[in-house]
């Protein structure tokens, strides 16, 4: 595996594929890799013969409160794991190659409608600078396809909405979540909880499991379900920021007959944000 910092470098690598009709699949990261980034190595290189990871920790995606500054920057662990998981090319762009003019100059991609709520309610601006860097990820990068994990559920909507409208010619895959024995989805953020904390943390999969259970059973009082996923989750000791059952396809409120449900959940404990969610077919 090679580790490359600029374009031209990429771009070197690119032209050689290319030349030989190799297809290309990214996988975009902010590093501190665990076993869900593997994860979605091994999927892209399913649906191509060569794969680029980039690591950058994107601050148009931080709020100013948010844990930019702390967020884990792990880049020799990092690449011994993806040497393990034989990705082609490691990719650390540095901040003038992903924003030659700045970040606060830079051109912003936004998605309205889909970034409203959830985690784009709570965490204001975030989703345009996820946005902004994919796409600048996607020029940079130009891969064939691209994987992203449905843990960020919501992001990987809102980014197979921006490829589709801008006719980027990139085809978006979803991952499925990779969990800890206990069910904890694995994230970077988990070590931010306690050892008290980690104990209560896998309480979050359980309640959507429940209410993924009462889907299934034919309950359909969706604000009920709802309500009772927090009162559970607040017993357990989470703050909660959001329980939503929605539409798969677009995050709407779903009807009694819609057939692909997503179970969301956003929570806080101690110094950590969890979030994740469950796709239901009822
Ligand atoms: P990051 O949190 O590093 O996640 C990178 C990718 O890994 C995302 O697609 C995320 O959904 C996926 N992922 C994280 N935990 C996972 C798990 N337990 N199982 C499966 N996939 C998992 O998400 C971002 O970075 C950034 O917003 C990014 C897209 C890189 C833009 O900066």
């Amino acid at each position: 595996m090679q580790v490359v910092h600029t374009k031209e470098e990429l771009a070197e690598f690119m032209s050689e594929w290319r030349l030989h009709d190799e297809h290309v699949a990214l996988v975009a990261t902010m590093g501190n890799l665990h076993e869900g980034h593997a994860r979605l190595v091994e999927l892209a290189r399913e649906h191509a013969e060569r794969v680029v990871v980039t690591v950058y920790v994107n601050p148009t995606q931080f709020g100013p409160d948010e844990d930019f500054e702390e967020y884990p920057r792990t880049l020799e662990r990092d690449t011994r794991r993806l040497r393990k998981v034989n990705a082609d090319v490691l990719f650390v762009p540095s901040d003038e190659t992903v924003y030659p003019f700045g970040h606060d100059c830079a051109t912003v991609v936004s998605v309205p409608g889909l970034t409203e709520n959830f985690c784009g309610a709570s965490r204001p601006g975030h989703f345009d600078g996820v946005t902004t860097v994919v796409a600048r990820l996607f020029a940079l990068v130009q891969p064939d396809a691209a994987v992203f994990g449905q843990k960020d559920y919501q992001q990987q909507l809102v980014i197979r909405y921006m490829a589709e409208d801008l006719g980027l010619p990139i085809r978006i895959i979803t991952a499925e979540t990779v969990r800890e024995d206990d069910g904890l989805a694995m994230s970077s953020r988990n070590q931010y909880l306690t050892e008290e904390e980690r104990a209560i943390a896998p309480e979050l999969y359980r309640t959507l499991e429940q209410v993924s259970r009462d889907l299934q059973n034919g309950k359909r009082d969706f604000g009920d379900l709802e309500a009772q996923a927090v009162a559970a989750l607040e017993d357990a000791g989470f703050e909660i920021d959001y329980v939503a059952i929605r539409r798969a396809q677009n995050l709407a409120p779903p009807d009694r007959d819609c057939d692909e449900i997503v179970v969301l959940a956003a929570v806080h404990l101690g110094k950590a944000r969890l979030i994740d969610n469950v796709v239901v077919t009822i």
